[in-house]
């Protein structure tokens, strides 16, 4: 069975770490009859280059079609004046939303050799396992309107649309019942009822479905603020974190720092599975083009490398590879190897093809 993953690889950093990932993908092939067969399309500035959009038609089908699409990064100072419909953000936001990926998973693991390399304490952030399910396809990302008007008076108003509806709270607060029950059976409903009506929303339909549906599972609630606060003071308290779209994007650049850097933090964005049992997906690391460091072949490449290893486990239901993938980036960090994000005192610093290539061999050792 032919596996067809689409790679857009996008600007700045991305085609940098998605060379990486390529060669990944070929390894499994090669080694494990992972048969994938990749085609590569753009999106994001390097589309509005070429085409005048951020994202084509034709591959918005492509991404619909392909068991898996992998993504780099988008964006960068290039294209900061380009029309707000055409810039590169644009193309990533309608593929979320064209394929119906509601659910953005981005798990926050502090591998072992990294407990020293984030900007808490050692004792904070050893052994932190969270997972932070972000809804990904409503809220004020997508809430109508979203315009700026002018006044008249010499003043201009910038409006954008908090919304959110029953279906798409439940459906998401589903899947971060489903995946507690797998981990440590808590999750933590994470909004601000204190000043929005759609938090409140989110509190009573998250509340309601457990009661329903999830009884067995330990839920709690927490406004966001107190949550970005508690995720730097103790962030082991949590197990899995449900939130909306914009608290989700906030707090998982957060979560990232506690695993070392956003250079190590995956992510799986999932759709609905359809009536042939199809479900549509997309795995992109949680950082963006790094403007300033692309080109200079520094850029950590295992974000993305580990959300291959999510998209193994969620969408190729292949968790032994996944596993072997995660354990091979495991060895090549307690071997010293670091990239500048990561960088500490006495290891050695690579770039992003090095690390490539000593995860390619981890992956040979490990593999026998
Ligand atoms: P960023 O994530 O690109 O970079 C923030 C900082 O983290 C920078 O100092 C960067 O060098 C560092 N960094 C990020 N990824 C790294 C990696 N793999 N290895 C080493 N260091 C890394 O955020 P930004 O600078 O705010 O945004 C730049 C552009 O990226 C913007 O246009 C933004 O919209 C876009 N962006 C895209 C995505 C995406 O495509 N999914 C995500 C976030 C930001
Ligand atoms: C992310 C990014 C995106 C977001 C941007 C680039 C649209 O920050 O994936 O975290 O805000 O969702
Ligand atoms: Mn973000």
């Amino acid at each position: 069975m032919t596996r067809n993953i689409l790679i857009v690889a996008g600007d700045g950093i991305g085609p940098e770490v998605m060379g990486e990932v390529e060669r990944v993908i070929g390894w499994f092939n090669d080694n494990r009859k992972f048969d994938a067969k990749i085609e590569n399309e753009l999106v994001g500035g390097c589309c509005y280059d070429a085409h005048g959009v951020a994202v084509t038609d034709e591959t918005v089908e492509k991404a619909k079609r392909a068991d898996a699409v992998m993504l780099g990064a988008v964006g960068g100072p290039k294209w900061d004046n380009v029309p707000y419909e055409g810039r590169p953000e644009a193309g990533l936001l309608r593929l979320r939303k064209d394929l119906e990926l509601f659910a953005n998973l981005r798990p926050a693991l502090c591998f072992a050799a990294l407990a020293d390399a984030s900007s808490l304490k050692r004792e904070i952030v050893e052994g932190l396992d969270i997972m932070i399910v972000r809804e990904l396809t409503g809220g004020v990302y997508f809430g109508e309107p979203k315009e700026i008007t002018d006044l008249g008076n010499g003043e201009r108003r910038g409006v954008d649309t908090q919304v959110y509806t029953t279906s798409e709270i439940r459906r998401i607060a589903e899947v971060a019942f489903d995946l507690a029950k797998k981990r440590d059976n808590r999750v933590m409903s994470v909004e601000k009822r204190n000043v929005m009506k759609s938090g409140v929303l989110w509190y009573e339909e998250v509340k309601t479905l457990h009661g329903e549906k999830f009884s067995d599972v330990k839920l709690e609630h927490m406004l966001a603020d107190n949550c970005a606060m508690q995720l730097v003071r103790n962030p082991k308290q949590f197990d899995v974190i449900v939130t909306d779209n914009l608290f989700g994007d906030v707090l998982s650049d957060i979560a990232s720092m506690l695993t070392g850097s956003l250079g190590m933090l995956p992510s799986a964005s999932l759709g609905a599975k359809d009536a042939s049992g199809k479900a549509c997906a997309m795995y992109e690391p949680v950082h963006g083009s790094a403007p300033d460091i692309a080109g200079t072949g520094a850029a950590n490449p295992i974000a993305s490398i580990l959300s291959f290893a999510m998209a193994l486990r969620y969408t190729f239901e292949l968790g032994a590879d996944a596993d072997l993938l995660e354990k091979a980036v495991d060895k090549v960090l307690a071997d010293g190897l670091r990239t500048g994000d990561i960088m500490q005192p006495g290891m050695k610093k690579v770039g992003t093809k090095e690390m490539g290539d000593a995860i390619l061999a981890a992956l040979a050792k490990l593999n026998g």
